[in-house]
């Protein structure tokens, strides 16, 4: 490949995993990529966060990052599913899709390290403390505003996360994040007091576990991993407060436990062995699907979270955030320098109708498991197991955009059709 993006000045904002892969898929085509992040310093923050097979097939394409994954992943074979009352459903057993390709499931500010320092290794440049306040186009370029500075490129991709700001520009008017109505409680601990203890020992045994246990209106899943060193639990449940979403809200060991009143005691005992500086309280923030993620002159566009939010009960947010930054690189390369508009059309036609049916895979599996009527469940223990979709699991962002390129640009030529497909 002759750098087929040579010249082609791409900036980015916000360095979550759509703007690093937007960035490193850009670079590796031999694009100059300039990569701004509102933060200020490097912290390991978050917790579990996972990579279907559909994104892990983009992370084994970046020389080095499968090798320094490996050793602080989770490598379970399934996942187990209990009630509430702690009686065992079933196993989902992830064997039937090991031809789909290898999954990443880690602490989200290891792996995001370990990303961040290969997009640094090929080149990618990377700001700090550039929190972006406004974003500017012309015919010719686009641009952003931050700290008084004006910088330009050829075009810029937006992913700046849920509470994006890129989202006012390609709207026109601010839009605000709405309450899912639920909320996680969520901690990532070492896992000393659970070894302690002889209903959770199991879970410090060296081996990897993930389990679930599913209640009316709450979910609790617990993975552990690190070689029996760490162990993360997540808590869902109905929460119509407010919508702030912090990363760093504290948590209270008590309200979380509330929440779970009447369930097994292993889940009792996990949440109590965690120690409360640990504990997040995470409000679930939902938008309304976006009518569009492109600028009207289509030199910036939205990627990631910015463009579309997802409900954790998708297991697909962060893949879909990357495999926005793959398609974006591909059809930068295919579009060339000269023509960043269509580039730029063609990545929202190519990915609206797929993230818009994946996204509601999320409302499916959380509604499965809240509203479940557990006698059913108990006879029927199979009706709990996640829609694991080849669709969305067993495919190649990169291949496909090249595949469809030609004719969506054909397509986006009819005006009749201009509109991304829903
Ligand atoms: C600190 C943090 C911790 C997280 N922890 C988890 C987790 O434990 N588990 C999980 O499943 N998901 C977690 N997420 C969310 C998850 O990473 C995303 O849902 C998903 O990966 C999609 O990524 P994204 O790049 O679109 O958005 P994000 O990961 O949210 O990244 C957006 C980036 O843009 C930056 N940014 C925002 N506004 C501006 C601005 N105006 N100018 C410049 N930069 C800006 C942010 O600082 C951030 O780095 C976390 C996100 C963050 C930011
Ligand atoms: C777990 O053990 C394996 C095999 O000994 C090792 O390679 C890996 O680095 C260990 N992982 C952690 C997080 O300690």
């Amino acid at each position: 490949m002759a750098n087929p993006c040579e010249g082609l000045k791409v900036l980015i904002v916000g360095a979550g995993f759509a703007g690093l892969t937007a960035a490193i898929e850009c670079r590796r085509r031999g694009a100059p990529v300039l990569l701004l992040e509102g933060s200020s310093e490097r912290k390991q923050l978050g917790d579990i966060i996972s990579f279907g097979s559909n994104s892990g097939r983009i992370f084994q394409r970046w020389p080095g990052v499968e090798e320094a994954f490996d050793p602080i992943c989770h490598h379970s074979s399934g996942l187990d599913f209990y009630t509430y009352d702690n009686e065992f459903l079933c196993r989902q057993s992830w064997d039937a899709e090991a031809d789909w390709g290898k999954m990443f499931n880690g602490h989200r500010g290891e792996m995001h390290e370990i990303v961040w320092d290969h997009a640094l290794s090929i080149g990618v440049e990377i700001k700090m403390g550039k929190k972006v306040s406004e974003y500017f186009e012309t015919d010719n370029e686009a641009g952003v505003i931050v700290n008084g500075e004006r910088i330009s490129a050829d075009v810029v991709l937006a992913g700046d996360g849920v509470r994006s700001t890129a989202r006012t520009i390609v709207l026109g008017f601010e839009d605000k994040p709405k309450s899912s109505g639920y909320a996680v409680y969520r901690a990532w601990m070492g896992t000393e007091k659970l070894k302690e203890n002889p209903l959770t020992a199991w879970l410090a045994n060296g081996q990897d576990h993930h389990a679930g246990w599913l209640g009316p209106d709450v979910h609790f899943l617990v993975a552990a991993l690190q070689n029996g060193t760490a162990c993360s639990w997540v808590l869902t449940h109905k929460d119509e407060a407010d919508v702030e979403e912090s990363w760093s809200a504290p948590g209270d060991i008590e309200d979380a436990v509330r929440t779970v009143e009447g369930w097994a005691p292993i889940v009792h005992t996990i949440i109590r062995a965690t120690p409360p500086e640990k504990l997040v309280d995470w409000k679930l923030v939902f938008r309304d699907p976006l009518p569009t993620w492109v600028s009207p002159k289509a030199r910036i566009a939205l990627i990631g979270d910015a463009a579309h939010p997802f409900l954790p009960t998708s297991i697909q947010g962060a893949s879909q955030a990357m495999e926005d930054g793959v398609t974006a690189a591909v059809c930068l390369e295919l579009a060339g320098k000269a023509n960043v508009p269509e580039a730029i059309r063609a990545y929202e036609k190519i990915r609206y109708g797929r993230v818009l049916a994946t996204q509601k895979t999320g409302v499916t599996t959380r509604d499965a498991w809240h509203k479940a009527d557990f006698d059913y469940v108990k006879k029927n223990p199979e009706s709990v197991k996640l829609p694991r979709e080849k669709w969305i699991l067993d495919f190649d962002a990169q291949q496909h955009a090249h595949d469809v390129y030609a004719e969506i640009v054909k397509s986006l030529q009819t005006p009749s059709e201009s509109k991304p497909s829903l």
